[in-house]
């Protein structure tokens, strides 16, 4: 069996795989590069790239768009369960982390003998623990909830690619969001949209339907410099072997040192519901960006943000009924007559999941931008107010 094991302790240069929405690949392809990245190419929903550990580091401290980093430690033919449990065991898995680590294992397997990813997860996990007994006559235990270290198997036509998640939780977990909401944008997703917009902090951002905050918190992010990963939140490298703590301690030192304080650019967020607002401010406080960002209470009736440039960012509502018993036909209606009458030289960009819904704006967008809101099929559509 040909086994490429791409891991070795003494390797100093290492491939990684950031994954991302489908749709803001281009987006994190060039957050990495900027990082130092090398040999960067973006497939579909993420973005591989080679670097040191330092790199992996940074990458998880400062990529604003990645959803996940992972390093990757063998590639190799898995046509069958054996063969998979062998490419597993192959790994020398007693070099990366101690055997008294929890571990889990997500599996993804697509048009590939083995059809099941439980099935596939269990095989490797097998090999996993095998490979421990043999080498140290323990084993790690397996934690799915919440797991030390995590394991990504993805089978793609018998070939297999093990890889070992150096983010842990995922990056959009940044901390400062405590109850993550059904209809709040993912953070990552939201920072990814501001970037594919091109919005960098120079000119003001508006999001008149802000939900939980996430796009005006991430925009004073960006504003401000501040490392999403800076938060206060752990990451999976932290607990492998080798983790080089003074040299993480030196990067968030380097990125407080990086801080833009104060930043003079105006960033707003409003919804209609009282509550959602309260929590916006909740979360922006969270995020230490309270004094950067201002959020009311108001309905998209009453936007009137005065004279652009500037760039609106909203992701309107998907569903049919909406807060107060309004359609969303009158939602899109009403953000349509704000945005042709009292936006004058601003930029907008609304994400919408709803083609039928968009045309009560009544507005025609200058640029599409397909992008994968979870599994739902949006695009982010551009209107230039003249
Ligand atoms: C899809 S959610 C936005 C989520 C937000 N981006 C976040 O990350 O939390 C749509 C928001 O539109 C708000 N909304 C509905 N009707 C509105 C109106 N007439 N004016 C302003 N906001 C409205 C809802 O309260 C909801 O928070």
């Amino acid at each position: 069996m040909r086994v490429a094991v791409a891991y070795d302790v003494r390797m100093r240069t290492h491939r990684f795989f950031a994954t991302t929405f489908k749709g803001l690949e281009d987006v994190l392809a060039g957050e990495i590069a900027s990082l130092g990245g090398e040999d960067v190419s973006a497939g579909p929903g993420s973005v591989a790239f080679s670097g040191d550990m330092a790199l992996c580091y940074r990458a998880n401290l400062w990529l604003r768009s990645a959803n996940r980093v992972v390093l990757l430690l063998s590639e190799f033919p898995a046509p069958t369960p054996a063969a998979l449990y062998e490419g597993t065991r192959e790994i020398p898995w007693p070099d990366l982390f101690p055997p008294e680590r929890t571990i889990a294992v997500d599996a993804t397997v697509r048009d590939s003998g083995i059809t099941h990813s439980h099935f596939a997860a269990q095989k490797t996990k097998d090999g996993i623990v095998d490979r421990f007994r043999d080498a140290v006559g323990r084993r790690p235990d397996v934690d799915a909830k919440t797991p030390e270290v995590r394991i990504v198997v993805r089978i793609v036509r018998d070939e297999c690619a093990v890889s070992l998640d150096t983010s842990g939780e995922s990056l959009n977990r940044r901390g400062y969001r405590a109850i993550p909401s059904e209809a709040s944008l993912k953070e990552t997703l939201a920072a990814g949209l501001l970037l594919l917009a091109g919005w960098q902090g120079g000119e003001p951002l508006i999001d008149p339907a802000c939900g939980a905050g996430t796009i005006p918190i991430e925009a004073a992010l960006i504003a401000g410099n501040v490392a999403p990963g800076s938060l206060g939140r752990s990451f999976g490298f932290q607990r492998l072997h080798g983790f080089d703590r003074k040299r993480w301690e030196a990067m968030l030192s380097e990125a407080r040192e990086a801080l833009l304080h104060p930043i003079h650019v105006r960033i707003e967020g409003s919804d209609i519901s009282p509550g959602a607002v309260a929590g916006a401010m909740k979360n922006a406080i969270n995020a230490k960006v309270n004094e950067r960002v201002l959020f009311n209470a108001r309905s998209i009736r009453n936007f009137d943000p005065g004279e652009g440039p500037g760039t609106i960012l909203c992701n309107p509502p998907y569903g049919t009924r909406l807060p107060g018993g309004t359609q969303v036909e009158t939602f899109y209606r009403e953000l349509g007559e704000a945005l042709k009458k009292r936006c004058r030289g601003w930029t907008a960009f609304l994400l919408s999941g709803n083609p039928a819904a968009t045309k009560f704006l009544g507005l025609k967008s200058s640029r599409k931008f397909p992008v994968m809101n979870g599994p739902i099929d949006c695009r982010l559509l551009k209107y230039d107010l003249y």
